[in-house]
């Protein structure tokens, strides 16, 4: 370690109040925007002022019979649980307790291939088996679509020992499957359906958006409050309706997973975030959707890059968008996503959630500006204009194999427990085709796995890793922070 590194004075504070100043407008998390003159905002103080600990009359998430249940009460009848819990560790501690609650370590898991690694990790902690249903591939833009109700009936009838389905809708793309038929499909093999709606917790706030999981029957639904509503990162809540789960073990984990300390700023920030959604915010949102609708319909004018529109519901088992979330695909173009991001950020000030070889995401939320909203729109159409299509593609970035491996079912050979557990070996990154891996490997954003602990390595993903490495995408989950060398299984 570099001795003279420690006498340097840290600077991540300092950092983030030159950033506050400057005009970069945020089409990322968290869905507060960082408005301090509308909204929750404008009423909440210092936070230092509300930050206390479990303090005589302030109740005890982890044991609530005061103030914070009839704050979750309030936000289930809000919502429409039967329980509503705040989750100060985001969805991920959510996801945690709930995957946890379903199965000892002998039982398996349904889960829609698309999960985040939370659901993994999950799966990973309780040693359990996994089965996986893969969502279909939009080879034209690079997006992974809905899930087939068909698919998981068929698996819930092959395999006798899954004790629940766990599925991500929306997908962090605005893709939305039919969770009413996949939860009918669960309660008649008399398991509960648990839905990752952590980009979903908008929904019920204007009729624009899908309808929520928690009004199609899902068992456990689980939302990242910080992710599209006005609160703060690491804000979540998790809703449960009664029947299929049980809800003592969920609480049991919950206590689990979460700190022993939670913030009563975070749990206040939920608490007004909603508050201000059932007042104001409803007026608010009115104008948003209105003028998201018609930016849209705006970039629909785009002559080379694509915005993943509503046109795809219906097809490839998209049973509905998000049209929050704004996909702009660059296939067909001479610009990458990465470069794409880049331009936006440097030329027009804008900084977009994420970014991927063929498409960008842009988070838009309530809180957005028309001003922000329309900056964006000028920006896409500006770079529309300067493009050329595939045919004068000298880069060849952007256009790409449409085949990829989502189309490719990897083969599962030990659970992720056994593989991330066992004993391993070394490999060059390049020379792991054939290998069964003993470690993750995403990209975050978004944080889905390509190849999960115990997954045959096969030439496609491996090709496919290479290139996000080449593009200098945010490859992690190697221990070898240079994304060189893979931990595999032993004589695997
Ligand atoms: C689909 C999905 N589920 C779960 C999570 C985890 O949510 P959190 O960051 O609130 O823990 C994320 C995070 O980005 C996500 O994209």
């Amino acid at each position: 370690m570099n001795k003279s590194k420690w006498n340097q004075e840290p600077h991540l504070y300092e950092e983030l109040k030159k950033y506050s100043c400057k005009n970069f407008y945020p089409f990322h998390m968290p869905g507060h925007k960082r408005q301090l003159s509308v909204g929750p905002a404008v009423h909440f103080p210092n936070p230092y002022a509300l930050d206390i600990t479990e303090i005589e009359g302030f109740d005890n998430l982890h044991h609530a019979e005061g103030i914070i249940r009839d704050s979750m009460e309030w936000a289930a009848s809000v919502y429409g649980a039967d329980k509503t819990y705040y989750l100060v560790n985001g969805s991920s501690s959510g996801i945690l307790s709930a995957v946890s609650s379903i199965a000892g370590k002998s039982g398996a898991i349904l889960m829609s291939r698309n999960c985040h690694k939370a659901v993994y990790h999950g799966v990973f902690l309780n040693q359990m088996k996994s089965r996986y249903v893969y969502p279909q591939f939009m080879g034209e833009y690079g997006v992974q679509c809905g899930l087939s109700p068909c698919k998981i009936e068929k698996m819930l009838k092959r395999f006798q020992d899954i004790s629940a389905v766990f599925v991500v809708s929306p997908t962090y793309d605005g893709i939305v499957s039919d969770i009413g038929a996949i939860g009918k499909i669960c309660h008649t093999h008399g398991i509960p359906l648990i839905v990752d709606e952590a980009h979903g917790a908008h929904f019920r706030y204007s009729d624009v958006f899908p309808v929520s999981a928690l009004d199609l029957g899902a068992d456990v639904v689980i939302q990242s409050v910080h992710k599209t509503l006005p609160c703060f990162t690491q804000s979540a809540i998790l809703h449960i309706r009664s029947g299929y789960v049980d809800r003592e073990r969920i609480e049991r984990f919950l206590q689990i997973y979460q700190s022993s300390s939670p913030s009563y700023i975070l749990m206040a920030g939920i608490e007004q975030g909603i508050r201000w959604m059932e007042g104001d915010g409803r007026e608010r949102m009115k104008e948003f959707s209105r003028e998201l609708v018609t930016i849209r319909q705006e970039l629909k004018g785009m002559r080379h890059l694509r915005l993943l529109g509503k046109n795809v519901v219906g097809t490839r088992d998209i049973y509905d968008l998000d049209i929050s979330k704004i996909i702009v695909s660059v296939r067909g173009t001479n610009i990458s996503g990465v470069h794409l991001c880049e331009k936006l950020r440097l030329k027009y000030g804008l900084e977009l959630e994420m970014c991927t070889e063929d498409y960008v995401t842009a988070i838009t939320t309530v809180m957005d500006t028309k001003e922000g909203l329309r900056r964006l729109r000028d920006g896409l159409m500006e770079i529309d204009a300067g493009l050329v299509g595939n045919e004068d593609d000298d880069a060849g970035q952007g256009s790409g194999d449409c085949e990829k491996r989502w189309e490719l079912e990897l083969e599962q050979v030990m659970t992720v427990y056994e593989a991330w557990e066992g004993e391993k070996e070394q490999a060059v990154l390049e020379e792991c085709e054939g290998k069964i891996s003993g470690e993750f490997v995403y990209l975050y954003p978004p944080g889905i796995p390509v190849v999960v602990p115990g997954e045959r390595i096969t030439k496609k993903v491996l090709e496919e890793i290479l290139q996000y490495r080449r593009l200098g995408l945010p490859v992690q989950g190697l221990k070898d922070r240079k994304n060189r060398i893979m931990e595999v299984v032993r004589n695997g």
